[in-house]
């Protein structure tokens, strides 16, 4: 049987890295086999990508450009690890996938949702995910967050009107596909975000069981 894939998505500092953590030892608690990966990058050619669209350049890096290597990374990643895996039967848990796209280039950039959802039938068929978790969180305090971890890639360089644009972005998502996205407040206690991370990752894999 095929497998599922799972997304996580969210403005910077919202904590992707310690509940990606989590969802991976819920996933080794239900004994599903699975791989963890990431956007931009999860080939190497896809982390080379991945090093060229987040070293802070003099050069203004044009919106189009920046849209295409993200998926040109993507084509290859999908191509060379994502459909052989689910293919296999394995779970995919990925951090960022095109959802960020759309918040980051179509919202962040501005350059909307046409030439993106192209893009996403050229390179990804129909492939969607099955179960994208937002997290979410005001801007200020995950920029805070984020500065507290290292120096800014090219993205963390941005001024906060960005990523605000980018929270909505991702919101909007959310409002039109509620049937895979659980948005999950990621300023409470890092208890209470797990919490609501377990109870959307059993429904949806009672309803996987279900369907399967
Ligand atoms: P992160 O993995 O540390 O969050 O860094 C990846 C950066 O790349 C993050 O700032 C979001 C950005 N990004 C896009 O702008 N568009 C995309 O499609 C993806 C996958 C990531």
């Amino acid at each position: 049987m095929r497998g599922k894939f799972i997304t996580i998505e969210g403005t910077e500092g919202v904590g992707k890295t310690t509940n990606i953590q989590f969802i991976q030892n819920w996933l080794e608690s239900k004994q599903l086999a699975y791989l963890c990966t990431r956007e931009p990058g999860g080939t190497p050619l896809a982390e080379q990508i991945r090093e060229l669209l987040l070293a802070p350049r003099e050069e203004l890096v044009c919106d189009t450009a920046e849209l295409l290597l993200m998926f040109a990374g993507r084509a290859q990643h999908l191509n060379q690890v994502i459909e052989p895996a689910l293919t296999e039967g394995a779970w995919v848990l990925c951090d960022r996938f095109t959802d960020a796209t759309y918040a980051y280039q179509g919202a962040g950039r501005g350059m909307g949702t046409s030439l993106i959802a192209e893009l996403e039938l050229i390179v990804q068929g129909s492939l969607r995910p099955d179960l994208t978790l937002i997290l979410d969180i005001p801007v200020e305090l995950g920029l805070k967050r984020a500065s507290e971890r290292s120096d800014p890639d090219r993205f963390e360089q941005e001024k906060t009107e960005f990523f605000d644009l980018v929270r909505n972005g991702y919101l909007d998502i959310a409002r039109k596909h509620p049937d895979r996205c659980v948005v999950i407040d990621a300023s409470q206690p890092l208890e209470l975000v797990q919490r609501e991370l377990t109870i959307a990752l059993e429904a949806f894999w009672y309803s996987s069981e279900e369907s399967g």
